[in-house]
Order: structure tokens, then C-alpha cells, then sequence
């Protein structure tokens, strides 16, 4: 199959959430979920920090699997732990998965990166790579967090008027962090969207 990754949704420069499955040297795989950004239609990039069983395999291994789904069930079984053994293929992609594409390393580097919440910066490792095989086993879009958070806030937002003070200003903490990662790694149209709630809760005479 063609390698595009616009074919399963993404678009250079934006980031989506994905289950990466790797294996070690004695052919244990692991999955987790790890934020994925495309930086062409076949080049990926991600940030993993260290101490996860998927940085140790992906810098042993040079190569990893990256898993394209919405089902929440794969999402949770494989941050909460991992995924059974018999859920693997012998790939290492995830049995009847909608999209995987196979990965292999170009360049591993120390983050430096400043712009989010994680105050260890030197603990994590940036991944750059080449995807070398795509397969698409039915319609799906790979994922990205921005518009949750925008339904999210709106729907604080209209209750905003309902609730206490306290609650008032738990509402307001939750924008400020969904602005900063709506702006980090939204679709412009989310990132317009954000602006337009702020603007609104400003009216209202509080500050975000
Ligand atoms: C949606 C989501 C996205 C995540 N993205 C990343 C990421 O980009 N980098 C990272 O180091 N950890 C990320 N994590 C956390 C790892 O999945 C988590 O630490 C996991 O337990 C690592 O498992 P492992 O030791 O089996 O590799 C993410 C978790 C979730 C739920």
C-alpha cells in the first residue's frame, strides 16, 4: 500500500494519539499509548520518556508499531498495564486493529523541549522515523485530543452561570490547561474555538 499518512488522517505538523507496540530482544511485546506527530507523509516524530518498557524496546529495536484506533478498551488495558499476548500479531501490531503502520528509527535525541507541565525535561528521548509500511484495515482517523477538550470546555462553559465560586474556578484551571494543549496540538478550527470560549468567559469578567 501507497505510504501516506494523510490517508489515515494526518496532517504534517499536528500530533494524534496512538498505541505503540514494540518488542524487546527476547520477543516480549508491549504496547502503550504515545502521542505520535506527523512530519510528512512518511515521517513520524514522538517524545517518550524514559523509564517505559516502549523507549527501551524502540532504542534496543530501532523499529516500533504504531497502532491506529478510537477504542477506549485498548487505550486503558495498555496505560493501566498491557495488552494479553494473545492480543499481538507476530508484527507486533494489535490484533484486528483498524490502521498500524511500522516504523523504523532515524535519529534518537535528548528533549529539550519547555513547553508543557513535565518539569524532568532531560528524562525524555525524541524519536525520529521513517514509516515503511501502511496498512489501513478499515475506515479510521487517527486521533487527536483537541476538539474533546473543546466540547469539553463548552460544555463547562454552559453551565458556567450554574455552579459556585469554587466550581466556577475549577472550570476555569480545566480551560487554561485545555487552551494550552488545544493550542499545542489542535486543528487550527479547535484552536478558533478556544478563543471564542475564552473570549465569552472573559465577558463574564474572569480571567484565563
Ligand atoms: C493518550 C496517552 C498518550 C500518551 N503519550 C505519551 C507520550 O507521548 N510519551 C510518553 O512518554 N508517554 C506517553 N503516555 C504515557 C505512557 O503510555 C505510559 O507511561 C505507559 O505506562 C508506558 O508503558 P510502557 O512502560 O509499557 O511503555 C501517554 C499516555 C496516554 C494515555
Amino acid at each position: 500500500m501507497q505510504i501516506d499518512l494523510s490517508l489515515i488522517g494526518m496532517e504534517k505538523g499536528k500530533q494524534y494519539e496512538t498505541i505503540i507496540t514494540t518488542h524487546n530482544s527476547e520477543g516480549v511485546q508491549n504496547a502503550a499509548p504515545i502521542g505520535v506527530i506527523c512530519s510528512g507523509p512518511d515521517k513520524v516524530v514522538c517524545r517518550i520518556f524514559k523509564g517505559s518498557h516502549t523507549l527501551d524496546n524502540i532504542c534496543s529495536q530501532r523499529e516500533f508499531v504504531v497502532n491506529i484506533t478510537h477504542n477506549s478498551e485498548l487505550f486503558y488495558k495498555s496505560t493501566l498495564g498491557n495488552l494479553p499476548e494473545d492480543q499481538f500479531i507476530s508484527d507486533d501490531s494489535i490484533k484486528g486493529i483498524q490502521a498500524y503502520f511500522k516504523c523504523e528509527v532515524t535519529s534518537l535525541k535528548q528533549a529539550v523541549k519547555r513547553s508543557d507541565p513535565i518539569k524532568k525535561k532531560d528524562e525524555a528521548i525524541v524519536i525520529k522515523a521513517d514509516v515503511v509500511e501502511l496498512n489501513i484495515n478499515s475506515d479510521v482517523k487517527a486521533f487527536n485530543r483537541g476538539f474533546g477538550h473543546v466540547i469539553e470546555s463548552l460544555s463547562n462553559y454552559s453551565r458556567f452561570d450554574l455552579v459556585d465560586d469554587a466550581k466556577k474556578q475549577s472550570y476555569i484551571e480545566s480551560f487554561r490547561e485545555a487552551k494550552r494543549v488545544v493550542r499545542k496540538i489542535g486543528y487550527r478550527e479547535d484552536i478558533k474555538a478556544m478563543k471564542a470560549i475564552e473570549e465569552k468567559i472573559k465577558e463574564k469578567g474572569y480571567d484565563v
